[in-house]
């Protein structure tokens, strides 16, 4: 028999559903890309900044993905041209690119966390961490890593939507939730910690009209919400309840700010305990290359503290691993479920085949940084906020009675609806554009670093 929409696999429970999306949400993003875009933009207020993208742009952006995937119930690109015709098929094509983009350097920098988990856990990782980091972030070495990583995401895709994401996401995100607490709590009994807190919460309000760290604000809240990519989109077209979908989207918003906070609260007492400010580039000259440098200074410190270190080692990569891991499955599954609904393929086949593009795609930035940082500035950055951009037009002037029609099976509160539609419509699309104008200098930038190094 084939499948036919009827049949299409949905979540378990509605707190699956959460977890799923708050696992795609919470990741890699939250963890390192966080705490040093907050250290660059002035702490407190770059915070501050970010909540209100959170807020303003993020729920809004996110209840419309969350309704176009359960009005649709197929997968991104077939969503589109279903509901909007065939113009709209580039919009989801973009999702794909961007969802194998992300993917391809995302899972790098994943195997490193793969390899400092288990040499931290030894005690393997040497004195000199940025030359061990030369020799394991780049590479073969980098590629071994990359590639059980990926694997291990592909397996999970294959495991279908209730067996194989959703049970991750509910096994994996409370587990990622204690470490990062057991770490908050380890962190706050450090001496010196409490200039780290200081540097970390104390607002240099200047920051606040500085035009960079305003569009470093909004590129952070789109990678770290996993927005303008289809990615929750395509998890919402597995839900068949009537849940508020603007709720659930303030949920996972709130979520992710909270593990991205206190990501922030273990980080930062490291950094002053160990003196390791100037190596991730605090109090002054920020490095070009940030990429690499949190994988340089935590180990640093944690090496010094022997044994105890080890441990703490170990679970801090473990953490960042696990976050990665749910975050990943998501970027895939936007290319599977499109390749399922579009050729009829298995999901096996379409993970696999998915897994091997990404692989390829992935392979120069294992080994070159430089293509690393630069991918993930035009696709992380740019990509997403062009895919958020189209997604809230769609929304916000082709199909908003559908959509208005959709949220209110769950939302029947018609001044949060329409709300929600002024939002859409009328500052979704014109704040992005702004912030697209002030990021392309820097996204032409990337291309040519692309280019170069290619
Ligand atoms: N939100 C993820 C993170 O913070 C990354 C991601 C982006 C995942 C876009 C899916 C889609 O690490």
């Amino acid at each position: 028999m084939t499948t036919s929409v009827t049949e299409r696999s949905s979540w378990g429970t509605r707190a699956g559903f959460l977890l799923a999306a708050v696992g795609s949400a919470v990741g890699l993003g939250n963890m390192w890309r966080f705490s040093y875009v907050a250290a660059e933009g002035g702490g407190a207020a770059f915070v501050l900044l970010y909540l209100l993208f959170v807020a303003l742009i993020g729920i809004p952006l996110m209840t419309a993905e969350f309704v176009v995937g359960r009005l649709a119930k197929v997968s991104p690109i077939r969503a589109l041209t279903g509901l909007a015709g065939p113009a709209w098929r580039p919009l989801g094509v973009l999702y794909v690119v961007a969802g194998v983009g992300i993917l391809s350097y995302y899972g790098v920098i994943a195997g490193w966390t793969v390899r400092y988990a288990i040499d931290g856990f030894r005690g393997a990782i040497p004195e000199n961490t940025a030359a061990y980091f030369g020799l394991v972030g780049t590479g073969w070495p980098a590629v071994a890593a990359f590639v059980p990583f990926l694997a291990l995401t592909v397996a999970i895709v294959v495991g279908g939507v209730k067996r194989g994401l959703e049970r991750t996401a509910v096994l994996l995100m409370p587990l990622l939730f204690a470490l990062l607490v057991a770490l908050a709590i380890w962190a706050a009994t450090l001496s010196g910690g409490g200039r780290g807190y200081g540097y970390y919460l104390r607002p240099q309000l200047a920051e606040l009209l500085n035009p960079a760290v305003i569009t470093s604000a909004a590129g952070q809240a789109f990678f770290s919400l996993s927005l303008g990519m289809g990615a929750l989109m395509t998890y919402a077209s597995y839900l068949r309840s009537e849940e508020n979908l603007g709720f659930e989207a303030a949920a996972v918003a709130v979520a992710d700010f909270a593990v991205a906070f206190l990501s922030g609260l273990v980080i930062f007492p490291i950094i002053f305990h160990f003196g390791l400010g100037p190596a991730i580039g605090l109090g002054g000259a920020i490095s070009d290359n940030t990429v690499g440098t949190l994988f340089i200074a935590l180990p640093a410190g944690f090496r010094t503290l022997g044994a105890v270190g080890d441990v703490v080692s170990g679970a801090f990569f473990v953490m960042l691993l696990l976050a990665a891991l749910t975050s990943a499955i998501s970027l895939l599954e936007v290319p599977v479920a499109a390749a399922i609904d579009a050729w009829g393929w298995t999901r096996t086949r379409a993970a696999l085949t998915f897994g091997g593009v990404t692989l390829l795609a992935g392979l120069p930035s294992a080994f070159s940084l430089e293509f690393l940082d630069a991918a993930n500035k035009f696709v992380g950055d740019f990509l997403l906020m062009v895919g958020g951009f189209f997604t809230a037009l769609l929304v916000g002037y082709r199909i908003l009675p559908q959509a208005d029609a959709e949220l209110a099976r769950g939302l029947s509160h018609r001044g949060a609806r329409r709300a929600w539609a002024v939002f859409v419509r009328y500052v979704v699309p014109p704040v992005l554009l702004v912030v697209l104008v002030f990021l392309a200098g820097a996204a032409i930038g990337a291309i040519r670093t692309l280019l170069g190094v290619w």
